[in-house]
This record gives structure tokens, C-alpha cells and sequence, in this order.
């Protein structure tokens, strides 16, 4: 086995939580190492042009976040044209506090489907993209000396296959292919509601700074009018987040009640779960 020579943090994170994370544990293994540590950044459509290709020597801590029991789905058509080229991997997956369900055994196979060797896996917490109370403030101290203690061991796992031909393919929890469905919210009389649709509204507080049009990851926002959509929305909470007016909001009754069971039905702290 080639001797790895730098760690890279690549990540999609619309509200931060995945970066966070995602760069602890990379940056723990550098240390640990003494090795170089890169962040590759793919949230924004912009970087998400050019395949990204790694090398034998890299160790590649990945991470994206959790959307509805699955890895984003609209992430699916890049994380095709990644080139693993035998580069050790670290699939990592930040969920809101309900479950992680298929999305780390999902990752996990697009990685290892791309040539990469995942080695070690891990579901971490974050604040939920819908709320500012499910997993409020998450990742926390907790999670990150919990990190710290993931990225201590990554680094004892390398040190000890430097010889190995293969790192063993990690087992991780969910069901192996094919995955369950997505996770669907229903209403109170167990009917599916649909969200897909659904965009937030603007409010007159806007001062029109275009800071969110900058950051939606699906390029979504109209630069001419940010109260104009020109493409999808993942709900992934950016704009509503970091717009400093909090000029954005959703109205959406289906998506209302959504967040709300949500925030009643998962009030329980779910802990980080390491496969090493
Ligand atoms: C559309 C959508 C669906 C989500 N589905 C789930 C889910 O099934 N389970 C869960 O625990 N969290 C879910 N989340 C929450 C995110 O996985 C979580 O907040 C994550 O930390 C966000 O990562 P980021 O801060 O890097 O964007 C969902 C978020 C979005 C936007
Ligand atoms: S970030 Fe907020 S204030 Fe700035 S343009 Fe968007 S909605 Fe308006
Ligand atoms: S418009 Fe939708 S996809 Fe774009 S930043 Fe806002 S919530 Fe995310």
C-alpha cells in the first residue's frame, strides 16, 4: 500500500455543521500524522464543475450531510465523476437529530463504487437545517472530543495497515443496497406531504445585500431578485440561517407541520456512532 502522504476535508455543508465536522476529524489524522491537511469545499455550485480527482497517497475524510434518510440526492450526478484512484476513505454523515437511516452505507458504496477504500465511517449530529431548536448549536464540545477520539483512532488505523495491500471495506449500520426509500414526512392523518416544492418567502426586512444568492448551493436564488427562485430548493436552511435580516422564512403548512413534529417527536440527544 502507498504510504499516505496528505489528508483532504471534502465536504458538502449548506449550514456548516458537515464542515465543522468534517475538518475536527481531518485535521485530528494530520496531526496525529504529521501530515498536510486541504479542505475541498463542493457546496456551492460553482465548485461542483470539475470531477475531483485524489491520489494512492491521499486520505480523504467525506462528508455530506443527511437528507431524508439518504446522501442528497441532488449530489448524486457529481459524486459520480469522483476518482478515488485507491485514495483511503472516511465517509462521514451529519444528521439532525432523527436518524441517519441508509445514508452512511449509501456513501460509504459511492465511494468505494469510485475507487476509493473506506476504512473507517462515522454519523455525526448537527443543528437540523429546519430548525434552530432540533440538535440546537450541534456540533458541540461533546461531539467534537468525540471527533477528536475518531480521528485519534483513523490515525492508529493507518499507522497499523502501512504494510496492508487493502484496508478492509468498513462495515457500517443501514441496510445495504438497495437502500430504503427516502424518509417521508406525513401529517397527523399519516398522508405523505410533499415538500419538494416548497421555497421560502422573502420578507420586506431584505435589504436586498444578495448574500443569499451567493450561498444557495443549488444556484437557486435570483441575483436580479432574491425573492425569485430559478431552480430547486433543498430546504438546506442557508439562506434562512445566514441571511443577517432573517428576512427569509417559509410559509409552507406541510413543511410547518413537518419541522414542528420534528422538533416534538425528537427531542432526545442523539449520539455521534464511529465505525473503526
Ligand atoms: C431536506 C432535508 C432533509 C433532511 N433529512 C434528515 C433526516 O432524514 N434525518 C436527520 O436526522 N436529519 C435530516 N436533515 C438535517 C441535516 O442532515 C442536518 O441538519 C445536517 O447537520 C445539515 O448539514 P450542514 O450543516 O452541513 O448543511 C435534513 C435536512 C434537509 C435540508
Ligand atoms: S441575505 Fe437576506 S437581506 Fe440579503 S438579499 Fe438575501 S434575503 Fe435579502
Ligand atoms: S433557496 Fe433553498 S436551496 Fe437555496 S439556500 Fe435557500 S433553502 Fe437552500
Amino acid at each position: 500500500m502507498t504510504k499516505i502522504q496528505k489528508v483532504k476535508c471534502v465536504f458538502f455543508s449548506a449550514t456548516g455543521t458537515t464542515k465543522k465536522t468534517v475538518t475536527w476529524i481531518g485535521k485530528t489524522v494530520a496531526d496525529q500524522l504529521g501530515l498536510p491537511c486541504q479542505d475541498i469545499d463542493f457546496t456551492l455550485p460553482q465548485n461542483r464543475q470539475e470531477p475531483l480527482v485524489f491520489q494512492p497517497e491521499d486520505l480523504v475524510v467525506f462528508g455530506t450531510p443527511v437528507i431524508a434518510g439518504r446522501v442528497p440526492n441532488v449530489l448524486l450526478k457529481f459524486l459520480d465523476t469522483l476518482q478515488g484512484n485507491g485514495a483511503a476513505a472516511v465517509p462521514v454523515v451529519l444528521f439532525g437529530n432523527r436518524n441517519y437511516d441508509d445514508a452512511l452505507m449509501e456513501l460509504r458504496d459511492i465511494l468505494h463504487n469510485k475507487g476509493f477504500q473506506p476504512m473507517a465511517a462515522a454519523a455525526f449530529v448537527g443543528e437540523h437545517s429546519f430548525s434552530y431548536i432540533l440538535a440546537k448549536n450541534r456540533p458541540d464540545d461533546l461531539d467534537f472530543s468525540i471527533a477528536t477520539h475518531f480521528g485519534q483512532e483513523v490515525a492508529k488505523k493507518v499507522q497499523g495497515f502501512q504494510n496492508a495491500e487493502n484496508y478492509p471495506l468498513i462495515e457500517v449500520e443501514g441496510v445495504p443496497y438497495p437502500y430504503r426509500g427516502y424518509y417521508q414526512p406525513r401529517d397527523r392523518k399519516g398522508n405523505s406531504v410533499d415538500i419538494r416544492k416548497v421555497k421560502p418567502v422573502t420578507s420586506d426586512a431584505c435589504v436586498d445585500c444578495k448574500l443569499c444568492a451567493k450561498i444557495c448551493p443549488m444556484g437557486s436564488i435570483s441575483y436580479e431578485n432574491v425573492s425569485e427562485y430559478v431552480g430547486i430548493c433543498i430546504k438546506c436552511g442557508a439562506c434562512i440561517k445566514q441571511c443577517p435580516q432573517k428576512a427569509k422564512y417559509y410559509t409552507d403548512e406541510g413543511y410547518l407541520y413537518h419541522q414542528h413534529e420534528l422538533e416534538e417527536g425528537f427531542t432526545r440527544r442523539a449520539e455521534p456512532e464511529l465505525f473503526i
